[in-house]
């Protein structure tokens, strides 16, 4: 079976045409399509795909070990019951109950960086989705390296900035987390401002708005400013692909070169239900 792989924006991202994962993924399909979402700087997107729960995870197995929604205490209620691997996105409730977490994401971020090894991946699952809105939109980390004058390419090699769960307290998840006190306060780490990503060898900018706290060694004024200016320039519309999720669409991000925000702007038109696997990161950044 021929993959096609079609690019959805100049820069990030790329949609796979003619695989079918219900079946068992070999190794040469894997392999393929690890260097599609590679040269794609870590954003693909393959439509059309009707998986069950079992499928998703042993799918998601193929990138490395998954994380489990029941060692957050945020997220673990809004697991899938039996398949602790799946945390479920949803504005839906069933008797009072909400069937997943609502407002998600709705802030630019990359999917726990707080962590000493960053997620490696997210693979996000669309099965119900309102006629127009509840779109996700991605930015390219290593463009945002790119893009940057040589002058401030020097002034970032070398800087290490805290990333804390807690940094995201202006946001609904922040707001639930402040409540559990101590175990939030101590997720936190401290990671390269520029990395070079282990699998495409390419500088990244790896800062994002919900979580990067401050850059080490400077005042919070001096780190204020400078993190105000990277995560403008980092998510700047030239740098962004907007998904707008069909049902059936599964999307596959890379969390150390990319930053997403889901936007919540679709709650009067109809409703949105995702299953998310989180793969877990398996060495500190450098
Ligand atoms: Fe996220």
């Amino acid at each position: 079976m021929g993959l096609t792989i079609q690019t959805v924006s100049p820069h990030i991202g790329a949609e796979v045409i003619g695989a079918d994962l219900q079946q068992p993924v070999g190794d040469n399909l894997f392999r393929e399509l690890h260097q599609a979402w590679v040269d794609a700087d870590g954003l693909l997107i393959i439509r059309d795909q009707v998986l069950k729960p079992e499928q998703q995870i042993a799918f998601s197995r193929r990138f490395g070990e998954l994380a489990s929604a029941a060692e957050n205490p945020v997220i673990e209620k809004y697991s899938l019951p039996g398949h602790p691997e799946i945390f479920r996105v949803s504005n839906k409730k069933k008797d009072d109950e909400p069937l997943g977490r609502e407002d998600a994401g709705t802030y630019w971020h990359a999917d726990g960086t707080w962590q000493t090894f960053p997620s490696k991946a997210s693979i996000l699952y669309a099965i119900e989705i309102p006629r127009v809105g509840g779109n996700t939109m991605f930015a390219d980390l290593y463009q945002a390296w790119e893009t940057l004058s040589p002058t401030m390419k020097r002034l970032l090699e070398g800087l290490q900035a805290v990333h804390a769960m807690a940094n995201a307290g202006d946001t609904s998840y922040g707001r639930e987390f402040a409540g559990k006190g101590d175990a939030v306060a101590a997720k936190s780490a401290t990671h390269p401002l520029v990395i070079t990503h282990p699998d495409s060898g390419r500088k990244a900018l790896f800062v994002n708005r919900g979580y990067t706290a401050h850059i080490v060694g400077m005042t919070k004024a001096e780190s204020d400013a400078l993190l105000g200016f990277l995560f403008q320039h980092s998510t700047a519309p030239e740098l962004v692909y907007r998904h707008s999720w069909r049902a059936h669409d599964l999307v596959i991000w890379d969390n150390r070169c990319t930053a997403h925000y889901a936007i919540p702007d679709y709650k009067a038109v109809g409703d949105r239900y995702l299953h998310r696997t989180s793969v877990k990161g398996d060495r500190p950044m450098q």
